[in-house]
């Protein structure tokens, strides 16, 4: 288990690391020169490492997940460990359905007019990854009053 949580924590630091700074410098300097090129530059760069991360999370999460809870059981809420476990599914949908929506329907035709359209994608992913990092560790220090 230690091993998979030291991939998962390296795994998170990528993906929530990489889109905190997306959100945090790129995304204002891109809004404010009304300029695409500055994000499109970082996600050509991350998408490199950030996808990996991505997959190690799905392999690494899914596999603690069963640990936590068997995979008969899944289908029930009956648990804490289940609650989360679906809260952590969910997010995994919402992230890859707006990863989708950016690389099929903004990117290829991003430009300055719809260069609000990639900022609020960009905020959500990032709201999702926090999201992400939040339930995690609610598995062992559980942040939610259920
Ligand atoms: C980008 C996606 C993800 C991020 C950023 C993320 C982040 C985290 C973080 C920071 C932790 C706390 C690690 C610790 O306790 O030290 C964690 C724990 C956990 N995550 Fe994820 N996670 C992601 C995706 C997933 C997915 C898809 C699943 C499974 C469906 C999952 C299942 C778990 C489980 C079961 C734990 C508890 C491990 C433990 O502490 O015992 N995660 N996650």
């Amino acid at each position: 288990m230690k091993w998979l949580i030291l991939f998962h924590v390296l795994g998170a630091s990528v993906w929530m690391g990489g889109h905190l700074i997306l959100a945090a410098t790129f995304l204002p300097k891109a809004l404010q020169e009304k300029n695409p090129v500055v994000i499109k530059t970082f996600e050509v760069q991350f998408e490199r490492i950030g996808i990996p991360a991505l997959l190690v999370q799905v392999i690494t999460g899914v596999w603690m997940a069963l640990i936590y809870v068997p995979f008969h059981e899944w289908m029930s809420l009956a648990s804490v460990h289940h609650r989360l476990l679906w809260m952590k599914l969910g997010l995994l949908l919402g992230t890859l359905v707006l990863a989708i929506h950016a690389r099929f329907f903004i990117i290829p035709k991003l430009s300055s007019q719809n260069l609000s359209g990639l900022a609020f994608h960009i905020l959500l992913v990032t709201v999702l990854a926090l999201s992400f990092v939040l339930v995690g560790l609610s598995f062992r220090f559980n942040f939610f009053a259920f």
